[in-house]
């Protein structure tokens, strides 16, 4: 069976679901659940939800959010056995979801910073490995992961790169970003990461020069989809699958997941494509950022 080394971080999302708009300075009722996230453990968790193996790399707090989320792996049979336990917070990230699903968070990183490169195993048996922007984009973490791709690189595994978000991009010398990319084989931006990235206009010229960096450029849409290109090849546009929206967190995570466990099982990159939106339209529809079935945080 085809298995996924997923690097980044795992963090406790505490979901805020509005009932109306906030009242500033008063109670505002909510509806409040807490749940598994970070980009890289929630990847890990919706491969697994495919059937394909994960691994995951990242740190937690040596506290009771961490031994939740561990448990939670448990249940959706990722491999959390390189996870390492720091004396530092698990962390934490408020999302605000608004009553159109639209999500606003509030990060706290705390125990994802520092990875190094002795936190990864041994890849023999690894397919394929993701690596999460947000990790490339902490500096406390980045020496540690350029190692990490280094060695995954020497080891002939692809890498699948999603760059996360523009605001912490924005902290970060965009010359900088942009030399990550040649050493991807796969980059998923969405719309607006993959225009500030190129500093490009509009979608169709942010594709173009992506392509001249990266391989192969899948670009997530929301609710209008994604789009998908190699190298040399066709542009492949797929529709998102209609359903009732509940909460948005995760959509990109679960694209990645269903995308990465279709490629490496031999899909081709229409056929991942639409297994990425498939699955999306599953997190979507859904509370949180995980597959269901997970332990009650
Ligand atoms: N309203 C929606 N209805 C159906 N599918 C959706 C909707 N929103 C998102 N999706 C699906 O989820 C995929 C990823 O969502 P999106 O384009 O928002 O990525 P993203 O911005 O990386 O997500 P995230 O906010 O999780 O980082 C889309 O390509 C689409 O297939
Ligand atoms: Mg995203």
């Amino acid at each position: 069976m085809p298995k996924v080394l997923c690097i980044g971080d795992v963090m406790l999302d505490v979901v805020v679901k509005l009932q109306g708009t906030i009242n500033y300075g008063e109670d505002t009722a909510s509806k409040i659940t807490t749940h598994g996230g970070g980009a890289a453990g929630n990847v890990a968790s919706w491969i697994a939800h495919t059937g394909t193996e994960s691994t995951i790399v990242a740190r937690v707090g040596n506290d009771s959010a961490g031994a939740a989320l561990i448990s939670e792996f448990d249940d959706l049979k990722v491999d959390h056995s390189s996870l390492i336990k720091t004396n530092d917070p698990t962390g934490v990230v408020v999302v605000l979801v608004d009553q159109k699903g639209e999500r606003t968070m509030f990060p706290e990183t705390g125990a994802n910073s520092g990875l190094s490169l002795a936190d990864m195993p041994p890849l023999a048996g690894f397919d394929a490995a993701y690596v999460s922007g947000y990790a490339l984009l902490n500096p406390r973490s980045r020496t540690g992961v350029m190692e990490m791709i280094a060695s995954i690189k020497l080891a002939g595994i692809p890498l699948f790169y999603d760059t996360v978000t523009v605001g912490a991009m924005k902290e970060v010398d965009r010359e900088l970003i942009l030399s990550w990319l040649p050493l991807m084989d796969y980059i998923l931006p969405n719309e607006e990461e993959a225009i500030y990235i190129v500093d490009a206009t509009d979608i169709n010229s942010a594709l173009e020069k992506l392509l001249t960096l990266c391989p192969a450029v899948i670009i997530k849409r929301g609710s209008s989809g994604a789009i998908a290109q190699e190298r040399g090849g066709q542009r492949i546009d797929i529709d998102a699958i209609n359903t009732v929206v509940a909460d948005t967190t995760g959509a990109g995570d679960s694209f990645a997941g269903g995308f990465i466990a279709a490629k490496i099982s031999g899909s081709d990159l229409q056929a991942s494509t639409v297994a990425g939106v498939t699955l999306a339209a599953t997190c979507v529809a859904n509370i949180g950022a995980r597959p269901q079935g997970g332990h009650a945080l």
